[in-house]
């Protein structure tokens, strides 16, 4: 595996092997399983699998866990060593953003529910980075993770509205043994809280099951949120189109159950992606 710190070293890199596919996998570092499934993804896609390593500073808000943010560069670069992927991309900020951290591209309406409701620059901020790393990677494929749902739309939007020439790929979230989704952030929790956290993805399936027992989405709603309040504090759950996170109609099968809770200091999200029968 090559290790490139600069735009310039990468794309000279990448350059020499542009007749095969390749493929991009962007992460934050705190590598998991869940990213290393990604990972897998890649290969199975492309010849050539880059993966950056970014703490993007501008999907952060004051406040947040920007400063913080777990750093486990050797355990990750031993584990995409592992994988054996072609190139690690480590930009600095200033390489990221050499004309400041301005951005003009507007992620609309999408980014403001939600997760973007309670963190406002945050999908603004993912946009900014994505964009940056498909222009300087210019990859066939990029991998992404569905528990990342709304990102993950975000993400499908700007290369449409930007013409990009990239197929976006998407993997199920990946879950530890108890159900509880695989984060980077699951770090934060005390032991205590993460004996606790996977009543947040049983409360999730619960409610899928009570909708396809047939339900009504707003006794589901209320009831899962009831549930969950008692345990966490819960920013968010709602039952939506997972094709674009709209109210659900009556033609509407792909349904999602997304969630935002907080406790003990840590914020988790999660969702479930499901499909109605009869309808
Ligand atoms: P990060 O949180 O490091 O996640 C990198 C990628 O891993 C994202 O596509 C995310 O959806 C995926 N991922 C994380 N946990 C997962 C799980 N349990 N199962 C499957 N996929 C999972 O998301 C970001 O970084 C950043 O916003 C980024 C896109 C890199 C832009 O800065």
């Amino acid at each position: 595996m090559q290790i490139f710190t600069t735009e310039k070293d990468l794309k000279l890199f990448l350059d020499s092997l542009r007749n095969n596919n390749i493929a991009l996998v962007p992460t934050m570092g705190g590598l998991h399983e869940g990213h290393l499934s990604l990972v897998d993804k890649a290969k199975s896609l492309a010849q050539i699998v880059v993966v950056s390593i970014f703490v993007n500073p501008t999907q952060f808000a004051r406040g947040e866990d920007f400063d913080d943010y777990p750093n486990t560069f050797d355990s990750d670069k031993l584990l995409l060593e592992s994988k054996k992927v072609d190139a690690l991309f480590l930009p600095s900020k200033d390489e990221i953003y050499p004309h400041g951290t301005e951005s003009d591209y507007k992620v609309g309406d999408i980014g403001q529910i939600l997760c973007g409701a309670f963190r406002p620059t945050h999908f603004n901020g993912v946009a900014q980075v994505v964009r940056r790393f498909f222009e300087i990677v210019n990859p066939n494929y990029a991998v992404f993770g569905e528990k990342d749902f709304q990102q993950l739309l975000i993400i499908k939007s700007l290369v449409k509205n930007l013409n990009f020439k990239i197929k976006i790929e998407s993997i199920p979230t990946q879950r530890e043994e108890d159900g509880l989704a695989m984060s980077t952030r699951n770090q934060y929790l005390s032991d205590l809280d993460r004996e606790k956290a996977p009543h947040f993805y049983s409360v999730l399936s619960d409610t899928r099951d009570a909708l396809l027992d047939g339900k009504s989405i707003y006794d589901a709603r209320e009831d899962a949120l009831n549930t969950l309040s008692k345990s966490f504090e819960v920013e968010y759950l709602e039952v939506l189109d997972a094709n674009n996170l709209t109210q659900i109609e009556t033609k509407t099968t792909e349904i999602i159950i997304i969630s935002a809770i907080r406790f003990g200091g840590t914020r988790l999200i999660d969702n479930l992606v499901f499909r109605r029968k009869n309808v």
